[in-house]
């Protein structure tokens, strides 16, 4: 039968690190997805130790060097880990934003790294999911998704750049993207389930949480009190964080379930209504097909 096998994207540092501690915890052999082979090296070392410690660890943890930022790098991560058959737990962890505009591959860089990379990933690797189901996906998604406008019919919507608020709209879009996948996959045994880790102090939010235009001018005024909101929610620790995905894709209670948001308390939550609704979900799959197919970079 052999150890079941899970993948944590960004999972060489911040939350998804902690996650993949879990996951090797829990008798996973992890593979963790980043950029930087000295991070990827030194997680794998803490995953086996952590493995070890909780009496499992027989199957090494393995860092794959990927840029989840290229839509081209995700197709090479997909074919790598599609061609070895088994996958358990799939945990699109990836995720950020900036404090000024950027693109990947031409499209802005928070709508790639939040929803088009994990999208396309998680397209291409449903053979393999289906194939070792009962399997899981887990949607690392934000409280930030209150903050994101409804409407996909373009990549980007128009006005001015706001960091959070893209950000917010982005994993908004892969919120409604999974719970509809969810929907798509009832009867295969492929669970999709969204985390909300709440906050931490990870390399993501001491970059951009602390500078105040990330959000409107219109929130920007309020920034002495939303900056120290923002701090605190942020203050906690990667591992506290990594609870709700721990629990979306390992909690046996859960088994059977799918459609669902994992707070970060561990327990069932409401979703945002925007995620649920059937237009914005229809709207995100057009868009994100078509951007997939324009992009080959
Ligand atoms: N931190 C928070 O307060 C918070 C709150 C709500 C939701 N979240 C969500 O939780 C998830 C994890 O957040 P985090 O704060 O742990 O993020 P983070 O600190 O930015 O995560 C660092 C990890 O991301 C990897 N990474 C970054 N860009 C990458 C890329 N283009 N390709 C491959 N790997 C990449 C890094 O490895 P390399 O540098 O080696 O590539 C490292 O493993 C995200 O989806 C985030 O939106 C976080």
């Amino acid at each position: 039968m052999g150890a079941k096998r899970a993948v944590v994207t960004a999972g060489t540092g911040g939350i998804g690190l902690e996650t993949a501690v879990g996951l090797a915890e829990a008798g996973f052999a992890v593979t963790v997805v980043g950029r930087d082979a000295g991070r990827g090296a030194a997680a794998v070392e803490r995953i086996d130790a952590a493995g070890r410690a909780a009496g499992g660890g027989a199957v090494p943890a393995r860092f794959l060097r990927v840029d989840l930022s290229s839509l081209a790098e995700v197709r090479g991560l997909a074919g790598v880990l599609g061609a070895e058959g088994r996958l358990d737990v799939l945990v699109n962890n990836v995720g950020g934003f900036f404090v000024e505009r950027r693109e990947f591959g031409g499209v802005e860089a928070s709508f790639v790294l939040n929803h088009l990379s994990p999208y396309l990933l998680t397209e291409l690797l449903l053979p393999a999911l289906t194939a070792s189901a009962p399997s899981r996906v887990v949607a690392v998604s934000s409280a930030a998704v209150a903050l994101g406008g409804r409407r996909f019919d373009s990549a980007e919507p128009g006005g001015s750049y706001y960091g959070f608020h893209r950000y917010g709209r982005a994993k908004l879009a892969n919120l409604a993207y999974s719970l509809d996948l969810a929907k798509r996959l009832e009867g295969t045994g492929v669970a999709v389930l969204a985390a909300d880790p709440g906050g931490a102090s990870t390399d993501l939010s001491t970059r951009t949480m602390t500078d105040p235009r990330i959000v409107s001018p219109a929130l920007r005024v309020l920034w002495p009190v939303l900056g120290r909101v923002f701090a605190r929610s942020t203050s906690g620790s990667a591992r506290d964080a990594a609870r709700s995905s721990l629990v979306a894709a390992t909690d046996p209670g859960l088994a059977g379930r799918t459609g669902i948001v994992i707070g970060a308390d561990g327990r069932v939550a409401r979703p945002a209504r925007a995620a649920t609704s059937p237009a914005v979900a229809a709207s995100v799959r057009q868009l994100s097909e078509r951007l997939v197919a324009e992009r080959r970079d």
